[in-house]
């Protein structure tokens, strides 16, 4: 019988289980055995797996995070995890691997690929920076999150007559930040593509108040930067991808904000509540397609592919073009949002 692997890797997202579930009906369609691997890469090296059926996905496409459990492992990061993927990669008798998951799962499915293994990724991401593909699920779900939640801020804010700071992610890319800014009216939306100038900032909310205005919303992403000094960091330890926590720089640039212009400002730091919960109709939907043209690349054995949106439609792209460089935010977006500063 034919057998199909699938793992999530790094950050979980909403939508994930939608992809599960459409690889697992269509697979067991086409006659593979489902081989579940257990939380991302991790369960590659150690060999936990669970084998999937249509029980096994009933009831799941409403619900967030990921029935296999994610991890953020780098099986590159010691030869002998590499050679354990390599190992029970052929052990599980795979035929092939479907891996979803952002930037780094997906840098490790390409570099698998590249020492033959037959793998095909989805790519997956709340900050909607990964390359080569129009947009990522789970992305959806979080600019409708924060968009509520900037929705909330502004009675808030409005009725003690405060300037609210709201930190949202956003590692490398502002994405989440620049949508959720404009739908939810952000007066300021500031990301990690364009350092900081506080001087800027407190000029736009200091004509906003003059014009009357007695209260105002700031939207930051959590991987800005101001234009003297560095990434805000929560922790200095790294992950094994190398990325430091991030976070932190809603408070500083709350407290710069209220030095300089003289009006009380707070913070709300939306953190994982962005990536929790049920996905979007939209993300369902995307996570489905995604999850159907994966099993049919592995059945026509176009290995070394990522599916992609590319306008309206899903495509397969070469995996090393996902994993290239980050999709940062068009500028041309980030203009449009501008208009409404201030
Ligand atoms: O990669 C997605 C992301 O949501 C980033 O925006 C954020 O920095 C990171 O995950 C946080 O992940 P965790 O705290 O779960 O490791």
């Amino acid at each position: 019988m034919k057998r199909v692997g699938i793992l999530t890797g790094g950050g979980d997202c909403p939508g994930l289980n939608s992809v599960i579930r459409a690889v697992v009906r269509k697979g067991l369609k086409l006659g593979y055995s489902i081989v579940g691997i257990k939380n991302g890469w991790k369960g590659l090296v150690e060999n936990v797996t669970v084998s999937l059926d249509e029980r096994s996905v009933s009831g799941i496409i409403h619900r967030g995070g990921t029935i296999l459990g994610t991890s953020r492992t780098n099986p590159y990061k010691k030869p002998e995890d590499k050679q354990k993927v390599i190992a029970n990669y052929k052990k599980l008798k795979l035929n092939a691997l479907i891996a979803i998951g952002g930037e780094d799962t997906l840098g490790v499915a390409n570099k698998l690929n590249h020492e033959g293994l037959n793998v095909v990724g989805v790519p997956k991401t709340i900050d909607n920076d990964l390359n080569a593909t129009d947009f990522t699920f789970g992305f959806d779900t979080a600019i409708n999150i924060v968009t509520e939640c900037i929705d909330r801020l502004h009675t808030t804010a409005e009725s003690h007559q405060r300037i609210m700071v709201c930190e949202v992610m956003g590692r490398h890319a502002g994405w989440i930040a620049t949508y959720a800014g404009i739908a939810g009216g952000a007066d300021v939306i500031l990301i990690p593509e364009q350092r900081i100038d506080i001087k800027e900032v407190c000029n736009i909310l200091n004509k906003r108040h003059r014009k009357g205005k007695t209260f105002s919303i700031v939207v930051v992403a959590e991987g800005a930067q101001f234009k003297k000094g560095d990434m805000i960091l929560q922790e200095e330890k790294l992950d094994s991808f190398g990325h430091v926590r991030l976070g932190g720089i809603g408070n500083q640039l709350a407290q710069r904000i209220e030095e300089e212009t003289g009006f009380e400002t707070r913070v709300a730091v939306l953190g994982h509540i962005q990536r929790g919960g049920s996905p979007t109709a939209m993300d369902r939907v995307l996570g489905t397609r995604f999850g159907i043209m994966a099993i049919d690349l592995v059945e026509t054995k176009q290995f070394g592919k990522m599916v992609s949106l590319s306008g309206t439609k899903i495509v397969a792209v070469p995996l090393s073009k996902g994993v290239a460089k980050i999709k940062t935010v068009d500028m041309k977006l980030y203009d449009i949002a501008k208009v409404f500063f201030g």
